[in-house]
């Protein structure tokens, strides 16, 4: 902050706030290395490297005829389908601009300064950030095996803890927890505790790695699941998500959002994507090949790695930084995570066939140097 007078009209824990790291642009890397963007790989950002679908396509020309318009800030159609979907009435849906947008109205809603979030070690970096924004304190709870500890998280929730996020897959370490036990950790939750359930990676994982856990609000209106379109539906430059939970809670987090937060270009191409399963499918087809693709090449090269539920790998490299500038000089753009408490691990976005190939290739080249 260059002017600290100025900086100073803002609250202390603004001030303290460490700014949110985003993976490096494609074009950044180009105008730094002096590289053709079209020959660098990203793989730092868990998006959908297939580029949309036909029907998603299709939705956003349409949309374009109504440019000059406010978008739907009550989402009636994209709401509608989601209600369909998920077998909820619309009126417990909050749509978000992102599933990150969810998560910082929770913040807003349910903190004050003084109030207490708790969060697992190693875990989604909004977490800490929008719990900051509002003056709360962050409750960081170690993590087991890089992954939540649950036993801990509930034994860290004290009378003045407001929410819980709990992230599954959590990024970025990729661990997954089985539905029973996150059920069981919400049956033992206070009622006054608002347990916001990230799913942001649900859609990669394996059916029978799935549960139906926005059933479970209907015994846990302190629950909140959020889901994005980000990630398995590929429409992560939109900014488009959702979260469910009960109407009350509905109300509340609809009265602190921006009356037009989700854009009507995002609304309709969400709706196009709800039609088209064979879109996710592929995708986590496609997922599921790239991680043993990687799997495979991180084994060959004896680095060892988090086994994955989601579509991106935490590898461990050891020297992270050093790994990483040699990545970016071979046109590969991975995450630096030693912002998440992990500064021996990068994290890669699962690509395509060729682009894992490019990475595998560069990562051999860079461990040699
Ligand atoms: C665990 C988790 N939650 C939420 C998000 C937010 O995604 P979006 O705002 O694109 O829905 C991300 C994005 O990387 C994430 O990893």
């Amino acid at each position: 902050m260059t002017d600290p007078a100025l900086a100073a009209l803002a609250p202390d824990y603004v001030r303290r706030i460490a700014p949110y790291v985003p993976g490096k642009p494609v074009e950044e890397l180009a105008r730094e290395l002096g590289l053709d963007a079209a020959t660098i790989v990203k793989l730092a950002s868990n998006e959908n490297p297939r580029g949309p679908g036909a029907k998603v396509r299709a939705a956003i020309a349409t949309a374009t005829d109504e440019l000059t318009r406010y978008p739907d800030g009550n989402g009636f159609a994209l709401k509608a389908a989601l209600a369909a979907r998920l077998g909820v009435p619309a009126g417990q849906i909050v749509l978000g601009n992102g599933s990150n947008d969810i998560l910082e109205l929770v913040s807003l809603a349910f903190l004050e300064p003084g109030d207490e979030a708790v969060f697992s070690q190693h875990a989604f970096a909004v977490y800490p950030l929008a719990t900051q924004a509002r003056g709360a304190h962050g409750i960081e709870v170690p993590a087991r095996d890089h992954g939540h500890d649950l036993k801990a998280m509930r034994a860290a929730v004290s009378a003045r803890t407001r929410v819980v996020f709990v992230a599954n897959p959590n990024n970025p370490t990729g661990t997954w927890l089985a539905p029973e036990d996150v059920h069981a950790f919400l049956a033992t939750m206070p009622d006054d505790v608002v347990v916001v359930l990230d799913e942001a990676y649900n859609e990669y994982l394996e059916p029978s790695h799935r549960a139906d856990s926005v059933a479970w609000i209907a015994a846990y209106p302190n629950l909140i699941v959020s889901r994005t379109f980000s990630k398995a539906h590929g429409l992560a430059a939109l900014r488009v998500g959702y979260g469910v939970m009960d109407a009350t809670v509905a109300d509340l987090l609809n009265r602190v959002r921006q009356p037009f937060n989700v854009n009507a270009f995002a609304q309709a191409a969400a709706v196009a994507a709800l039609t088209d399963d064979a879109y996710v499918e592929e995708s986590r087809a496609l997922n599921r090949e790239g991680l043993a693709q990687l799997y495979a090449g991180l084994d060959a090269l004896g680095i060892p790695y988090v086994r994955s539920y989601a579509n991106f790998v935490l590898a461990k490299v050891g020297a992270a930084g050093r790994i990483n500038v040699s990545l970016l000089k071979q046109g590969v753009i991975v995450r630096p995570v030693a912002n998440y408490g992990l500064p021996e691990w990068l994290r890669i976005t699962v690509g395509l066939p060729g682009e894992n190939e490019r990475f595998l290739t560069a990562l051999a080249r860079a461990l040699a140097q």
